[in-house]
């Protein structure tokens, strides 16, 4: 690196300059009174802004996590990437820090450029943590498989307004919560279930499972949670839950829907990443990966 090419802390009164290169929902972070757990590098070439690492010390000061690492594409390839990298691992020791940590999105675009800057500053192999993919529900309903699947007559999905009061509060009593808290039917979401396209699983008259969607846009529904109880999951219910879903939103006329898929350690489940491989990805119009990378 030349002595024209530099990188040393953001001054507060290079802010406006800078802030372009950091994500809008970290831009608070450079202009925060405080700033003794944060650490932000900017690097510049004769003068003009080339890139930003905006970093910081998390979890008690131990760990390091650099939000995000951005250089314009002009000044690539030239080795700003790695420096702005090392600055920021260097500043996070300083504080105390033993371990570091950034997440990445797969846009198709510059991920084989950030994949190559962390394996060649020392950081692991980078961990995909989780896909959200877009489908296009048109093409999906040709499909055969939503309409293929019959419930066996012991079985009712009913409307998400449809369920009575009663067994809701049963559901709801500490007593019966067979279900874990992140697929509660009764978290609290900016966004409620929308009606028509959320449905209840019973057995008999026992409520046993759920699909919750929500209206997140006026063309995309957001398939939050879909869960059946743990005694009765490989038996294929879920899938008809879904299927009710995908087939209600198709009625509906609304074109997109969207869907997470967890793939960290302990997150996880394999066949619902093997069913969404099969049926719901050849659908999908984008997938976004999330990827986690230590050091
Ligand atoms: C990732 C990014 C910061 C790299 O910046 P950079 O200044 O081009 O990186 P460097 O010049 O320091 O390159 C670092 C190494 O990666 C390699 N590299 C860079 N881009 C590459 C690409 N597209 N494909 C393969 N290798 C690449 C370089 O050759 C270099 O290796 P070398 O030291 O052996 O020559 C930059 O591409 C960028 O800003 N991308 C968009 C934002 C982003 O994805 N941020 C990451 C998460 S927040």
């Amino acid at each position: 690196m030349s002595e024209n090419e530099k990188i040393q802390n953001l001054d507060s009164s290079d802010v406006t300059r800078y802030e372009k290169f950091a994500f809008p929902r970290f831009r608070d972070l450079l202009r925060k009174e405080n700033q003794d757990s944060i650490v932000a590098g900017a690097a510049s070439c004769y003068g003009y802004p080339a890139g930003l690492v905006l970093a910081e010390a998390m979890g008690g000061g131990q760990t390091g996590i650099i939000h995000s690492l951005f250089v314009a594409p002009r000044f690539r390839n030239l080795g700003f990437g790695k420096e702005l990298l090392f600055f920021a691992e260097r500043k996070l020791r300083e504080k105390g820090c033993t371990k570091s940590e950034i997440c990445f999105v797969d846009d198709g675009n510059s991920t084989s450029a950030i994949k190559s800057t962390l394996s060649k500053c020392g950081w692991g192999e980078p961990e995909l943590m989780r896909e959200i993919s877009k489908i296009d529900i048109f093409s999906l309903s040709k499909e055969n498989w939503p309409h293929r699947y019959h419930l066996p007559a012991a079985y009712t999905i009913i409307p998400w307004p449809d369920v009575l009061p009663a067994k809701l509060e049963e559901l709801k009593a500490p007593e019966h919560k067979w279900y874990p808290g992140y697929a509660s039917p009764f978290k609290d979401q900016p966004v409620s279930p929308h009606f028509s396209t959320s449905f209840w699983l019973c057995l008999r008259e026992e409520i046993v499972g759920w699909v919750i969607t929500r209206l997140t846009a006026p063309d995309t529904l957001y398939y939050d949670i879909l869960f059946v109880r743990e005694d009765l999951q490989k038996t294929g219910r879920g899938v008809q839950l879904l299927a009710e879903a995908l087939k209600a939103q198709f009625r509906e006329q609304i074109p997109f829907g969207t869907h997470i898929v967890m793939h960290a350690a302990g997150f996880s489940n394999p066949p619902l990443i093997r069913f969404s491989e099969r049926r719901l990805k050849p659908f999908a119009l984008r997938t976004e990966k999330y990827w986690n990378s230590y050091k």
